[in-house]
């Protein structure tokens, strides 16, 4: 099958499309046919050594959508079934053929093809269990996504609106009506405004980008309020000096979750938002853009044919 590898960490030119043999499922795990693979900062994090050593060489991507083709043992789907998952770290997402344990897979939304699913799992979740699992956002709250065009962001703003909050979204001119139009009550240019001049205490914080950003986004919490972020370590006692709560996210891959994700964007005006369509051999040039860090949504590689 074909697949993008890298036999060492560096730039996007050590990712390899080559030939490999197709994966083999064992007990508890399904194979999918990959459609589409989503891509995601991690997988450049990765590529490039910055998340550590691994086994190499590595199959990359984290999030697909396609087709079961075979389960081994207590599997919850059967061949033939539309799904996307998060599959783990080395398992690889941008390869013709991936396996995954059946609890990190779901069936995937209806309403929507195996491009837009792929743009799901990894960014999705992350905003999911973010809000929710973590910060317990509720109805009538207050939140403010930074970084909300992005991936994760909008995935976090609509959730946000859809629960019923306020929300604040930060983000460079150009994004504007792009992010009201997906939810934000009120949109903040992190270029030419400071958000804590806009947005007064929040119950919530979402940040997804880190340095000044979160050291600035303590002030902005109201008391036994809850900054989460995706890329900043929290600093001993720093929450309690505020009153608050803080918590670094390790995005858990879950089956169950993404079902959920999966009702809603079918019941919901809640959708994954897909800027860019790539074929499985133009991984570098994905990785190159996501590395810009000013993509809208997200990127996907085109793995296959979509069968509908
Ligand atoms: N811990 C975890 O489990 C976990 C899970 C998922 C993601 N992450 C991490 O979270 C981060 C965000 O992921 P992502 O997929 O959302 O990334 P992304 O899609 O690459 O984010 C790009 C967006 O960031 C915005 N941006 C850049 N600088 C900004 C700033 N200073 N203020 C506000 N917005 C800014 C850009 O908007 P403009 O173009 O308008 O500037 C762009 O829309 C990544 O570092 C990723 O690795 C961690």
């Amino acid at each position: 099958m074909r697949a993008i590898r890298i036999y060492e960490f560096g730039g996007p030119e050590v990712l390899k499309y080559e030939d490999i043999p197709e994966p083999q499922p064992g007990p508890g795990e399904v194979r999918i046919r990959v459609i589409a693979a989503g891509v995601n900062p991690m997988d450049w994090k990765i590529r490039s050594g910055m998340v550590g050593e691994m086994p190499l060489p590595m199959t990359m991507g984290l999030d697909v959508a396609g087709v079961v083709d075979m389960g081994q043992g207590e599997v919850s789907f059967q061949p033939g079934e539309e799904v996307f998952a998060k599959v783990s770290i080395g398992q690889g997402g941008y390869a013709e053929y991936t396996v995954v344990n059946s609890a990190q897979v779901a069936r995937k939304p209806k309403s929507i093809g195996f491009i837009e699913s792929a743009a799901i799992p990894t960014a999705g979740l992350a905003a999911w269990q973010s809000l929710f699992d973590i910060a317990g956002l509720g109805k009538g709250q207050s939140v403010l996504v930074h970084g909300a065009a992005g991936g994760v962001g909008i995935f976090a703003v609509q959730f946000a609106k859809w629960k019923g909050a306020y929300v604040f979204g930060t983000a460079s001119e150009k994004n504007e009506q792009f992010l009201k139009s997906i939810g934000a009550d009120e949109f903040i240019n992190y270029k030419k405004q400071r958000f804590e001049d806009v947005v007064g205490k929040v119950d919530v914080v979402l940040d997804t980008i880190g340095g000044d950003t979160f050291e600035r986004s303590w002030g902005v919490l109201k008391p036994g309020g809850f900054l989460v972020s995706t890329v900043a370590r929290i600093p001993e006692g720093v929450p309690d000096k505020y009153g608050v709560r803080a918590q670094t996210l390790m995005t858990r891959s879950d089956g169950e979750e993404l079902a959920q994700i999966a009702a809603l964007i079918d019941e919901q005006p809640v959708k994954p938002v897909v800027t860019t369509v790539l074929p499985l051999s133009e991984a570098k040039k994905a990785h190159e853009m996501s590395e810009s860090r000013h993509t809208r949504g997200k990127i996907v590689l085109r793995v296959a044919e979509d069968p509908q």
